[in-house]
């Protein structure tokens, strides 16, 4: 009989992509993907860490399984992830949760093929977390369910060590890809027919750092991947700030090929937060790199994270926070409430701010951003826009603009799976409608 598998993921884009790289090594021992929990049997969590709420939720979703194991004893129930990576959270895990079969790390994820082939063997739990990073395993055995888009890892882990950030100690120290292997990747994804490939990284402007090598730069491989043959563009995430070079912005504003839309998360508006933060960059730093995009960068979309409530952050730190955004006008953004983690600097720090404060200040974000939106939004109607036609339902085509948005496209002789050039015709809080001109 057919085995089916469904692995459940939480987290960021780089946890989707290694789904999609444990859904590979699924099928090459002869699995299928379903949706239907009842009907699967292996269950995999790729877990995300990154705030409280995102480690209650896996908890519940696992515990919730209790029960689906126990009426069918051949289920198998795997766990992976940052969560997992995390010691406390794998201990308590397997403890608590007896019935999950396999527990394995971020960094023996592409050991998960072997541990599955194992248990089907012996029947014996695994638990195998690897304390430390391996160098960069190079994993072929990918399934992708993106769509058009294809997610391409260009480096893993990170080195900054934010104060609140939990991703340095789930994730290990930044490694870089090798760049002709990469450039391999992404023109074979193009003969296949993906219309975005997105480079990855928890710090995309870093790439190389790690490597003794002056012209294995971000901006080098951007253009590079920009440069190669094909209809298609080149996206990125997520950019820090402070490395974020004058070359990188060059080849964002002249290069066709690379999308418009930049990730550049700031956190605060407040210098002091910023520095606790150990962010690396001032307001002013950040504003100059901005503003340096918006003159380069035709049709540019900007977008950011911020945290409100780190410890000590004061009304006076969240007024200038307000105030950043204003003076932006981002086209989007999110706003996350400080969430402990613990291990990290900040979890230890005095000062930290109660949770009604910090749910007032998420929403009083959130709603200001609407209001900015509404203001702005009428700015794009007579604009020429690129979109990629996804879909088409009840007679009309839907797109996507680089950025992500929604268009309804009217026009003639469209196509699925195309680039057009449209004006825009008209934009509400859903969607953009407009007119094919090429
Ligand atoms: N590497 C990226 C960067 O530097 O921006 C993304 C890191 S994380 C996956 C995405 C966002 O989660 C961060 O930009 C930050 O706003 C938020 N975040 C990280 N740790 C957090 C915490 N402890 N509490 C609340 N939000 C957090
Ligand atoms: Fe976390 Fe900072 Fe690294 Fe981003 S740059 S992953 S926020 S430590
Ligand atoms: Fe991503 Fe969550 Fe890990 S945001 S890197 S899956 S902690």
């Amino acid at each position: 009989m057919q085995k089916l598998y469904k692995i459940i993921t939480y987290g960021c884009q780089m946890n989707v992509h290694e789904s999609e790289k444990l859904a590979g090594m699924l099928e090459s021992l002869n699995y299928k993907m379903t949706d239907d929990t009842k009907k699967a049997d292996i269950i995999v969590f790729n877990t995300c860490s990154i705030r409280e709420g995102a480690v209650s939720k896996a908890f519940g979703n696992i515990g919730a399984l209790k029960q689906l194991k126990h009426d069918n004893k051949n289920l198998i129930i795997a766990v992976g992830g940052c969560m997992t990576q995390n010691k406390q959270d794998a201990l308590k895990l397997k403890r608590t949760f007896p019935f999950v079969d396999i527990i394995f790390g971020t960094h023996n994820l592409h050991k998960f093929k072997q541990y599955l082939i194992d248990f089907n063997f012996n029947h014996e739990r695994i638990f195998n977390i690897w304390e430390r990073e391996d160098g960069v395993p190079n994993m072929t055995e990918v399934n992708r369910t993106s769509g058009l888009n294809a997610w391409v890892n260009i480096n893993f882990g990170c080195n900054n060590f934010c104060a609140y950030c939990i991703v340095p100690y789930v994730r290990g120290r930044e490694r870089s890809r090798n760049m002709d292997e990469l450039i391999n990747e992404c023109k074979g994804l193009i003969e296949e027919g993906y219309k975005t490939i997105t480079l990855l990284g928890q710090n995309v402007n870093s790439y190389g750092n790690d490597i003794n090598d002056a012209n294995l730069t971000f901006a080098n491989l951007l253009s590079t991947v920009a440069n190669l043959e094909g209809d298609f563009i080149v996206k990125f995430m997520t950019s820090h700030p402070k490395d974020l070079t004058d070359e990188v912005i060059d080849v964002v504003a002249n290069n066709p090929k690379v999308s418009k839309a930049v990730h550049l998360p700031v956190q605060s508006g407040s210098n002091d937060v910023l520095l606790k933060m150990n962010r690396g960059y001032t307001v002013e730093h950040y504003l100059e790199i901005v503003n340096k995009l918006k003159q380069k960068v035709k049709n540019l979309n900007i977008s950011s994270d911020f945290i409100v409530g780190f410890p000590g952050e004061t009304e006076e730190d969240f007024k200038k926070t307000k105030e950043l955004i204003e003076a932006i006008e981002y086209d989007n953004l999110f706003a996350y409430i400080f969430s402990k983690r613990n291990g990290t600097k900040a979890a230890n720090m005095a000062d930290q701010v109660p949770y009604e404060i910090k749910n007032r200040r998420v929403n009083e974000l959130l709603n200001l951003q609407k209001t900015i939106a509404e203001r702005t939004r009428n700015k794009l109607v007579g604009r020429e826009i690129n979109v990629l036609v996804n879909t088409f339902k009840n007679n009309k085509y839907y797109a996507k603009t680089d950025a992500g948005r929604i268009v309804e496209l009217a026009g003639e002789n469209i196509n699925l799976s195309n680039f057009y050039k449209a004006k825009v015709l008209a934009v509400d809080h859903k969607k953009i409608t407009a007119q094919k001109i090429d």
